[in-house]
C-alpha cells in the first residue's frame, strides 16, 4: 500500500470524524479510534510505515509526524471548544451585585437573655432550668403563697384544665398551670441542691394581664437566688445594681422600694429610671425562712436573698423600644434592626 496515500485517507477521515463529534463522548471515540495506542488506526499507520524502503524513511516518516500532528492538534481544538459554555456570556455584567443570602439575626430577646447569662455568669451565677407547666406546690404553696391569697385566684392564671389527671397533673394529680413566675425554679433548685447556690433561671412567664405597652400576657422573667451563711440585702443591692449598670450603663438611675412578696421578707420592688419617670423592673427579697424551710434548709444556719427581674423591660430601655407588643409581632422591618 502507498503509504502516502493511506496518510492522506487517515488524515481525511480523522479530521472530517473530529469535526464531526458534538459532544465530549464523541470526540473520545474518535480520539481512540484515530490515536489510541492499542487499536487506533494509527498503528496500523505505524506498520506500513516499517515496511518503507530505508532510503524512502526520512520523508514518509516526516509525513507521518505531520499528519499524527495535525490530527492531535485537531483533537485539542474541538476539545477546548467542546468545552466552553452553551450560553453565550457576552451578556455577563459581573459588576452586577450578586444574590445577597439572608443570614437573619437573634430575637431582641434572645440577644438580652444570652446577654444576662453572661453577665450573671461574670458574677458567680450558674443557669437552672424549670418547667412552663408547673403544679400549685412549686407556683404557690413553697413559696409561702396561702390558699386565699388573691395570686392563685383562677382568673390570675392560666390553669390547664385538661391536665387535672394523675398521670399528666401537678403533684398528688393536683391542678397544673402556666407559671406566673420564674421564682418556682427557686424551689425546684433548692429542694435538689444543698448551699452554697448562686443561680440564674430565664424563661417565659404566663399571666392574663391586661396587655399594653408595658404589659403581655406572656413575658420573659429572669429570676436569682443566692444562698449560703450570711448573705445580705447589702450584697442583694450590689447585685442588682452591678447588674443594671452593666447591661444598661453607668450612669443608669435603680432605686429599691418597700414592698411585699410572701416568698420574700423583707421585700421590695426595683424600678429603673426613664427619661423623667420609673419604670418597675423587679421584685426582690431576702428568703422568707418559712421558704428555706419548705426546702429543709436551717434558717438559722443559712440565708438568701432573689430577685425577678422583666426582661421586655430591660431590652426596651436598652433600645428605646416603646411599646412591648412589638416583640411578640414578627414585624421584619422591627427585627432586623437588631
Ligand atoms: C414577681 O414575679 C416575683 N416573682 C419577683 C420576685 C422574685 C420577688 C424573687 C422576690 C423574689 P412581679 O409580679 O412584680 O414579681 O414581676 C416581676 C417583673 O416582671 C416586673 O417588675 C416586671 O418587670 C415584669 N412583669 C410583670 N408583669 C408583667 C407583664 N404583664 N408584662 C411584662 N412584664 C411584666
Amino acid at each position: 500500500m502507498d503509504p502516502i496515500a493511506a496518510f492522506a485517507e487517515y488524515e481525511q477521515s480523522a479530521l472530517a470524524a473530529i469535526d464531526a463529534a458534538e459532544t465530549g463522548d464523541a470526540l473520545e471515540s474518535v480520539r481512540i479510534e484515530f490515536l489510541g495506542k492499542k487499536k487506533g488506526r494509527l498503528r496500523e499507520l505505524q506498520s506500513v510505515l516499517s515496511q518503507v524502503e530505508p532510503d524512502q524513511r526520512p520523508v514518509v516518516g516526516k509525513r507521518f509526524n505531520e499528519v499524527r500532528n495535525q490530527v492531535s492538534e485537531r483533537l485539542d481544538r474541538r476539545k477546548a471548544q467542546l468545552e466552553q459554555p452553551t450560553v453565550a456570556l457576552t451578556h455577563l455584567d459581573v459588576t452586577l451585585p450578586g444574590t445577597s443570602v439572608n443570614q437573619g439575626c437573634l430575637h431582641p430577646l434572645t440577644q438580652t437573655i444570652e446577654e444576662f447569662k453572661d453577665i450573671m455568669g461574670r458574677f458567680g451565677f450558674s443557669v437552672a432550668e424549670g418547667p412552663e407547666i408547673e403544679d400549685e406546690y412549686h407556683n404557690f404553696v413553697a413559696l409561702n403563697i396561702p390558699e386565699d391569697h388573691p395570686a392563685r385566684d383562677p382568673l390570675e392564671n392560666f390553669y390547664l384544665s385538661a391536665a387535672q389527671t394523675s398521670a399528666g397533673g401537678g403533684k398528688d394529680g393536683g391542678p397544673v398551670l402556666l407559671r406566673s413566675q420564674t421564682s418556682t425554679v427557686q424551689i425546684r433548685v433548692m429542694q435538689e441542691t444543698q448551699p452554697p447556690i448562686r443561680v440564674v433561671s430565664v424563661g417565659r412567664v404566663y399571666r392574663p394581664d391586661t396587655i399594653d405597652a408595658t404589659h403581655s400576657c406572656m413575658f420573659h422573667q429572669m429570676e436569682g437566688l443566692m444562698v449560703g451563711e450570711s448573705v445580705t440585702m447589702a450584697q442583694l443591692k450590689t447585685v442588682l445594681h452591678l447588674f443594671a449598670r452593666a447591661y444598661l450603663g453607668e450612669d443608669v438611675g435603680i432605686r429599691f422600694r418597700p414592698s411585699f412578696f410572701p416568698f420574700t421578707e423583707p421585700s421590695v420592688e426595683v424600678d429603673m429610671q426613664w427619661g423623667d419617670n420609673w419604670l418597675e423592673i423587679g421584685g426582690a427579697g431576702m428568703v422568707d425562712p418559712n421558704v428555706l424551710t419548705a426546702v429543709g434548709y436551717d434558717p438559722e444556719q443559712v440565708s438568701g436573698f432573689a430577685f425577678g427581674l422583666g426582661i421586655e423591660r430591660f431590652c426596651m430601655r436598652r433600645h428605646g423600644i416603646t411599646d412591648i407588643r412589638r416583640f411578640y409581632e414578627n414585624d421584619l422591618r422591627f427585627l432586623r434592626q437588631f
